[in-house]
Formats: structure tokens, sequence, C-alpha cells
């Protein structure tokens, strides 16, 4: 028989590139391989994203762009996944009649059968419906078909979904409302892929921090007491974390918890209260600043992370002075700004006193330049340090020169236990043969510091 193509394209989030890494495991089941020339693919599949207006627009110019695929190649299959389709179902078809498939977050365990369905039918398919139960979801493919496998580091989720409603936000509108999985099957998970070769693994959920809490099964940080006992396991990260609901057991986590990686996500969105309180986040500019004092009390090598919204609705200038003051107070490691967007469905998009794109994009770069000096110094008082380094892989920049024949000054790159993204090179090549490879841990002095990464050399 014939072999079939399928092309996956992802943008968004981790749990769509997780999602994505396990659809294109049940592909490989049902027959398929990957391709990477899009022009010869029997089978597209586009997991989008919704969470500003940006990524919705992507999703209608590149789906748009296949209609002239499709004319060329009738029996070529075209799905929209993810965060889109599920906000938008039978509407995307209408505007994109070239889409067999529309499949919202919840359905992906049923891909075998809807792709069945209109292939035996010549239909198109919109599905949306909600899935009890997280477990049948989480089982789409065997772990080996995973996509990541032969890298060190995997991603496992634990729960789904979002209950928090901040005013702001589309996730729990297109997620759905949270869902927890049980811990046995999450240790049984992570115990096979360490199995196979995994040293790190990143628990993902919209809001880990409440993991169980609805269930009445047990707690985060119990949880994470049972993933650090997995033998053979070196590095825990999880993502992502709300500041109301990180309790001091979790933070106690951090001295106890010898795998747990010295990192920290945690989102604060706003230094003012005033549009704390307008986003319904349920916390104050000061219960934040005292989570992070006591997380850098117990650990105080840890590196923290933020997301920060500027311009919401009503956002004064008073207000985003808040937010700057509050980087200083704070200094965080490294920090993903967004302009805010109006997502459909939100109680935020019918709030007055909107703010121009202009005065968006102006406080934004503003917050942005104030950030990259604070994320330098930060970077910069690392060097001359040595570093435990789990190693990612070639460095990019290498990857285009991996035909050429192996040459010991090869850039290598990995990320630190703080998460800093650290490339490489390893001078004694007989010695690092065999000790360089994905999920490996090497030691490494850093040399320089720049915006977003550092550099150094492996050591002996
Ligand atoms: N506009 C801008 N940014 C948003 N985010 C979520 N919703 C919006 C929105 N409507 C940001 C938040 C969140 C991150 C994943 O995306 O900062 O933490
Ligand atoms: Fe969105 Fe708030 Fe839930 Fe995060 S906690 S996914 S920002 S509603």
């Amino acid at each position: 028989m014939q072999t079939r193509y399928f092309y996956i394209k992802t943008i968004g989030c981790q749990m769509n590139v997780h999602d994505s890494d396990r659809i294109a495991g049940m592909m490989r089941t049902l027959g398929y391989e990957p391709i990477l020339d899009i022009e010869k693919a029997d089978l597209i599949f586009f997991n989008t994203c919704s969470v500003r207006g940006k990524a919705e627009q992507k999703t209608y110019s590149f789906l748009g762009s296949l209609a002239e695929l499709k004319e060329r190649n009738p029996g070529l299959i075209i799905g929209a996944l993810g965060c889109v389709a599920q906000q938008e179902g039978e509407k995307l078809q209408k505007k994109m009649p070239h889409l067999d498939l529309v499949l919202g977050t919840h359905g992906y365990h049923r891909i075998p059968e809807l792709l069945e369905q209109i292939q035996m039918k010549r239909c198109r398919i919109s599905d949306t419906l909600w899935c009890e139960s997280i477990d049948s979801l989480e089982n789409l493919c065997s772990q080996e078909k995973v996509d990541q496998a032969g890298s060190g580091s995997r991603f496992v989720t634990i729960m789904r979904g979002c209950d928090n409603f901040c005013s702001y936000c589309v996730v729990p509108h297109v997620r759905g409302p949270e869902q927890s999985r049980g811990s046995g099957k999450i240790i049984e998970e992570i115990e096979r892929a360490v199995k196979a070769g995994v040293r790190e693994v990143t628990l993902l959920g919209q809001n880990v921090n409440s993991y169980g809490r609805k269930e009445g099964i047990e707690s985060f940080p119990t949880l994470l007491e049972q993933v650090n006992r997995i033998k053979g396991l070196h590095r825990i990260r999880f993502t992502t974390s709300h500041p109301k609901d990180l309790s001091e057991e979790l933070i106690r986590a951090f001295s106890r918890m010898d795998k747990l990686c010295r990192h920290i996500h945690l989102p604060v969105q706003s230094g003012s209260d005033r549009i704390l309180k307008r986003m319904n986040r349920k916390y104050t500019r000061e219960h934040y600043i005292s989570k992070i004092d006591s997380l850098r009390q117990v650990c105080p090598e840890i590196a923290v992370t933020t997301d920060i919204i500027v311009g919401f609705p009503g956002e004064t200038e008073e207000d985003f002075k808040q937010t700057l003051t509050l980087l200083e107070q704070v200094q965080f490691d490294a920090l993903f700004a967004f302009e805010y967007s109006d997502r459909p469905n939100t109680r935020a998009s019918g709030y007055r006193n909107k703010i121009s794109e202009i005065e968006k994009r102006k406080r934004l770069q503003a917050l942005m330049d104030i950030q990259q000096q604070y994320t330098l110094k930060k970077n910069r008082s690392l060097v001359g340090k040595q570093e435990t380094i789990l190693v990612d892989g070639i460095s990019k920049k290498d990857k285009r020169k991996i035909s050429d024949e192996l040459n010991e000054k090869f850039q290598w790159t990995g990320r630190t236990s703080t998460n800093k993204v650290v490339n490489f090179i390893a001078e004694n090549s007989l010695f690092f043969k065999d000790r360089l490879f994905p999920g490996a841990l090497v030691c490494v002095t850093i040399e320089k510091a720049h915006a977003n990464s550092l550099y150094g050399k492996a050591i002996i």
C-alpha cells in the first residue's frame, strides 16, 4: 500500500505542542508518516490558539492558504484542531469550505473514527463536544509513538481546563472546566518515560497549583513528592501556576525536593491592584510580592519569570507605572509581555475605556526595554560560575552544518535548573564523545551572558 503522509502545524502554548506530539504518534499508529513538505501531505492538521487576536488571525491566514492545495488535490484531508476550532466550531467550516474537520480541544481521542467517517462517507465534520473523562482524552497513543521520544525531556499533562475566569482570558471558554488526572496514571506515564531515557519532565496544566482540589485527590505538592521519588528521573518542572493558589507547602517544596528545578513561572499580569481586581485575579500586588519573598527565602537561587498584559481596558499611566515599579521591586529573570487583546465571551471584552493600539505598543516597548536590563544583569551574575546543564541537543546554529564532519567545536545547547538557555562547546572531543546527547547532564563554565542566553564551555 502506498504510504500516506501527514503534516501538523502547531501554535500556542506547551499544552498544544504536547497534544500535537501525541496526535502525531496517533497518526503513525494509523499508518501515516510525517512529512516536512506540506505540498506532499495527504493530511494536514493545524492545532490552533485563540489566546490573543493575533494568534487567531494566524488560523485564518494559514488555513485560508490551504484552499489552493485542496483544489489541486481533492483527496487531501484538512483539519483545524485546538482552541479556535473549539471556539468557532461549524462557523469555521462555513467560512472555509475546504476544511474536512473542525475538532475542539476535547476530541483528539476520536480522531481515528472521525477520519474513517470522513473518508468513507466523504463528509465534513465539526466536533466540539466536551469530554467527561480526562483519562480517555489523555490516552492518545502509546508512549513509544510520542514524537518527543529520543529527547531527554518530556511534557506530562496532569490537568486540563481552568475554573478561574480571569476577565481577559478565553481559556476557560475553549478548554472547559478544570479536570485533574489520577496520580497513578501520571506516575506510571513518567516511570515509562524514564525507562525510555527521559531525564526531565514538565508537568503541564493551565493552573497546576490547584491540581486535585476539585476531585478531592492528593494536592499538587503531594503529587510532586511522588514524582520526586521516581528513580532515574533527574529534573521536575511544572507550568503554569496561579499566584493565588501557590501554597506555603508548595513553596517549601523548592527546598525539600532535590529534583525540583529552581525556577517558577508565576504570571502576575499587572502591578496595579486596581487592574488586578478588574482582571479578577484574586490577589494584590503585596500578596504577590510576599509569595516571591517566601520563595526566595526557602530557595535564594530560584529564578522567577512572569507574564504581563499591558493596556488592559482602563489601564491609566499610573497603573502602568505600578507595573514598571513592580519589575524593579521583584527583578524577574525574564518576562513574557503581551498587548491586551479582546477575546470573545470574556468579561473584559465588554469593558469600556479601551487603550489605543499605539499606546499599547508604546507601553509594551517601555516594559521590554526595562526588563532587558534586569535579565542581562541576572545573566551576567552567572559569568564565571559552573552550572549543570541538561542537554537539549546541538544548537540550532550548528544544525545547519550537521552533515559536515563532526567537529570538536560543535555548539551544543541545554538548560540550567533555573531554565536559562546555555549554548556551549566541548573542546575535549575524546572525553565528550559518548557523554553528549539529548538528556545528558554536563557541567559547564559560563563565559558570556547575552540578553536571552548564556555561553560557556563544558568541563571534565
Ligand atoms: N490579551 C493579552 N494577553 C493575554 N493573555 C491571556 N489572555 C490575554 C488577552 N486577552 C496572556 C496572559 C497569560 C498568557 C498565557 O497570555 O499574560 O498569562
Ligand atoms: Fe486564563 Fe486566568 Fe485560567 Fe490562566 S488562570 S488560563 S489566565 S483564566
